[in-house]
């Protein structure tokens, strides 16, 4: 068992730098009214303006680690638009790590994403490979080259999602719980590696639902990953006390809108519509699709007097 709960200076540090607990923000609706259902909005997207989200939550503990065990380099992977590379990259720079981006596609140059300049600007070393060489490092994160290359660094995987994740994503379980004063009937979240969602059912409690929204197309496989998550996060002590065990949870797969990152009209014109009519924001890959699977087929199926929570896991940049 790890317990690395107690660095005080990393927490007097995180509460200089980030808004927590985030606002559970009561969302406003005749329908839910006429209903009799109680809908909240956890606004994670507020943590931070570029550690946002689900991202500051999943990079927690895995820093907090790093921290302990004397380790000053953080290596991690992903796209040239990856909001993990983007939040790992301000993380670095806030939180003082050195930060080394291993990237899949072209070098650093003037065509390149907002996100590679934002990372670089940050102090993150780049690292360009091919679509084939990120592949094989992903599916090998201790690979030799890697572990070779970065003898003293901690290696975060794609997406920021490891078994120390889940006790940074529990936290927010633990706020949302104080924040409504009971657990909720339901907590609903994007799904894209699934280490989110693993966090949310190992963290709540056995009444509550726990929904997620896949944003990718044949997504099925992420059950497998849930399960590994879940028992790797039982032999780690993080976070508050977890129910490894819990499988009060459902994934709707078919929300996914043609796949990672693909947009349908009817689900671009439901994002503009709710941002005109709303005071946040949600974006078209993660939280537009939740937003529009909760309104498009699960909304009917809420009993009256339930209380339900959409978690907004971020991904807008500032
Ligand atoms: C903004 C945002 N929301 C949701 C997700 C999905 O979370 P997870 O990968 O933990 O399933 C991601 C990707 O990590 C993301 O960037």
């Amino acid at each position: 068992m790890t317990d690395i709960s107690a660095n005080t200076v990393f927490h007097e540090q995180i509460n200089q730098i980030l808004t927590l607990p985030s606002p559970l923000q009561k969302l406003e609706d005749e329908v839910f009214n006429k209903r009799e259902i109680q809908i909240f909005v956890k606004r994670d997207d507020l943590i931070h303006p570029e550690i946002s989200g689900n991202k500051w939550r999943k990079l927690k503990y895995n820093l907090l680690e790093a921290q302990k065990q004397g380790i000053g380099q953080i290596v991690t992977f992903g796209g040239a638009y990856s909001n993990h590379i983007y939040a790992t990259a301000a993380a670095g720079k806030y939180f003082s790590f050195e930060t080394v981006g291993i990237i899949r596609g072209d070098e650093l140059n003037e065509n390149s994403s907002e996100t590679l300049h934002f990372a670089s600007q940050c102090g993150m070393k780049l690292h360009f490979v091919t679509r084939t060489e990120y592949r094989e490092m992903r599916e090998l994160p201790d690979s030799n080259w890697i572990t070779q290359s970065f003898k003293n660094a901690r290696i975060i995987p794609e997406g920021g999602t490891t078994s120390l994740s889940l006790g940074g994503v529990g936290e927010m379980v633990d706020e949302i719980v104080q924040q409504l004063g009971q657990a909720p009937d339901y907590i609903l979240c994007p799904v894209g590696t699934a280490g989110t969602i693993s966090g949310i059912i190992a963290h709540s409690s056995p009444k509550t639902k726990v929904i997620g929204v896949c944003v990718l197309k044949n997504g099925t496989y992420l059950l497998n990953e849930i399960e590994t998550l879940l028992e790797n996060a039982s032999m780690v002590n993080v976070g508050s006390v977890q129910n490894t065990t819990n499988t009060n949870f459902e994934i709707l797969w078919n929300e996914h809108h043609g796949g990672y990152a693909k947009k349908t009209p009817e689900l671009l014109d439901f994002v503009s519509k709710f941002n005109a009519e709303h005071d946040f924001d949600i974006e078209p890959i993660y939280s537009g699709k939740l937003f529009f699977a909760f309104y498009k087929h699960f909304l009917d199926n809420i009993k009256p007097n339930s209380k339900v929570v959409l978690v907004h896991t971020g991904g807008l940049r500032p």
